[in-house]
This record gives structure tokens, C-alpha cells and sequence, in this order.
């Protein structure tokens, strides 16, 4: 596949800000994640006509355990008719769905679903939309040099082979909505190098235009990877 203009082939996004946007209007939080999951199909639809290999999504952290109970609740049930609902519109653009984190902790009919729907994707060739689910980097990174360590010598490469992102490109750019300045445990081995970018966008405002002058900040950084 050939590079676009804007040189990035991974980039991922923390969506932060669905409570704020429903705050704002008055509404319950789970309409702040709902309209959240319409930016998601936005974005993603997006990341594919922006010539993106990879999108990654923080979803889920292995954290959000601790926000009430109904709004877990609220979240699982989105992510559920979520996956369900748009694997139609992932045969249609050519989207591989991926899961990272500890999702196989999940409850059994949520790991069915994602199962499935990794099944159904796995030939889509265009887009991999992966959707980090009860992930957390530094279970990540445990889960890893463990891995690693059970094979041989702990090296950067060994740990980085047994990463959940192992098989996709280097991350090169990371987005965060809602003006939060902080990755939240969210890809931290892999952001190593890669440029950080923060709006004060709230997620469910955020709009391809959003994506593509991301991208275009990007284009414009100098990486040196440590070098001059
Ligand atoms: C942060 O907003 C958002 C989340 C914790 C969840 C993100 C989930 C979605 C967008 C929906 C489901 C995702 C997929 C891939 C279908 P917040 O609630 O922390 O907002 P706040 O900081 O304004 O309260």
C-alpha cells in the first residue's frame, strides 16, 4: 500500500469529552457516548478515504471499571450494537476489525460477538479499526515481558514482538480530545516516537476535517527519533 502525503500510517485517538458534550446540553452521559459512537463511524469511514492503515481507538480502559455501574453497563451495550450493527458497513469499506487489551476477560457474550466479528472481517484489507477494550498499557507491557521473558532474553524487540499491536505499523500519531493534556495508560510503549496531538474538541465533535488537520500538523513535524 502506498504511503499518503501526510506520511502517517497508524494513528490512534483517546476520545475523551462524551460526558462534557452531554453535560453541556443537558443530557444523561450515556447520550454524550452515543453521539460518541456516531464520530466513531465518522472517523473511521475517514481514516479509510485519508489512506490510514491503521486507526486505533481507546474504547475501554482496563480503569473505567471503577465509573458507575449503569454507565459500564451503558458502554458494553453501545459497544455491543456497535460491533453488531456495523459489520455490514465494515464489508462495505473494507474495515479488518482488531481488538487489543484484555478483552478475552470480557463477558462471554461480548468476547462471542468480537469473535465473530474478527471472523467476518479478518480478509477486509483497506482500514484496520482497532478498538482497545479493558485495555490498560501497563498490563499491556506486564502481559508482554512476561511473554518475552518466557522465551529468552527481555529485549526491546522480544518485548515489542509479544506487544498486542505486534502485527500493525508504528504508532505515529496520537490524538486527544477535550483539551486533557495526558495519555491515561493508553499505548505508552508505542508513543515513544510518536508525535502527540491535543484538541479541545470533545469527541462527538469531532469531524473528519479534525482528523485531516491532525494529519496535516503531522506532515509538517520534523521527526528525528533521537537523532539531529
Ligand atoms: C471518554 O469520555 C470516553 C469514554 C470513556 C468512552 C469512549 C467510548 C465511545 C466513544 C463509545 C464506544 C466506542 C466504540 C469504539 C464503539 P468521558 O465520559 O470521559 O467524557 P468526560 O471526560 O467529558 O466526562
Amino acid at each position: 500500500m502506498s504511503v499518503p502525503d501526510h506520511g502517517a500510517r497508524h494513528v490512534a485517538i483517546i476520545m475523551d469529552g462524551n460526558g462534557r458534550w452531554a453535560k453541556k446540553r443537558f443530557l444523561p452521559r450515556v447520550a454524550g457516548h452515543r453521539a460518541g459512537v456516531e464520530a466513531v463511524r465518522t472517523i473511521v469511514r475517514a481514516a479509510g478515504d485519508l489512506g490510514l492503515e491503521v486507526l486505533t481507538l481507546y474504547a475501554f480502559s482496563s480503569e473505567n471499571w471503577k465509573r458507575p455501574e449503569e454507565e459500564v453497563s451503558d458502554l458494553m451495550g453501545l459497544m455491543k450494537r456497535f460491533i453488531l450493527s456495523d459489520l455490514d458497513e465494515f464489508a462495505a469499506n473494507d474495515v479488518k476489525l482488531k481488538v487489543i487489551g484484555n478483552w478475552r476477560a470480557l463477558a462471554p457474550d461480548v468476547v462471542a460477538l468480537i469473535e465473530n466479528a474478527l471472523d467476518r472481517t479478518s480478509g477486509n484489507k483497506r482500514t484496520t479499526l482497532a478498538v482497545a477494550l479493558n485495555y490498560g498499557a501497563q498490563d499491556e507491557l506486564v502481559r508482554a515481558a512476561t511473554a518475552a521473558a518466557a522465551t529468552g532474553a527481555i529485549t526491546a524487540e522480544a518485548i515489542e514482538a509479544h506487544l498486542d499491536t505486534a502485527d500493525m505499523p508504528p504508532l505515529d500519531l496520537l490524538i486527544r480530545t477535550s483539551g486533557e493534556v495526558r495519555l491515561s495508560n493508553f499505548l505508552l510503549w508505542q508513543s515513544a516516537y510518536a508525535e502527540l496531538y491535543f484538541t479541545d474538541r470533545l469527541w462527538p465533535d469531532f469531524k473528519p476535517a479534525d482528523l485531516a488537520a491532525a494529519l496535516d500538523h503531522f506532515a509538517r513535524r520534523e521527526r528525528r527519533y533521537g537523532g539531529l
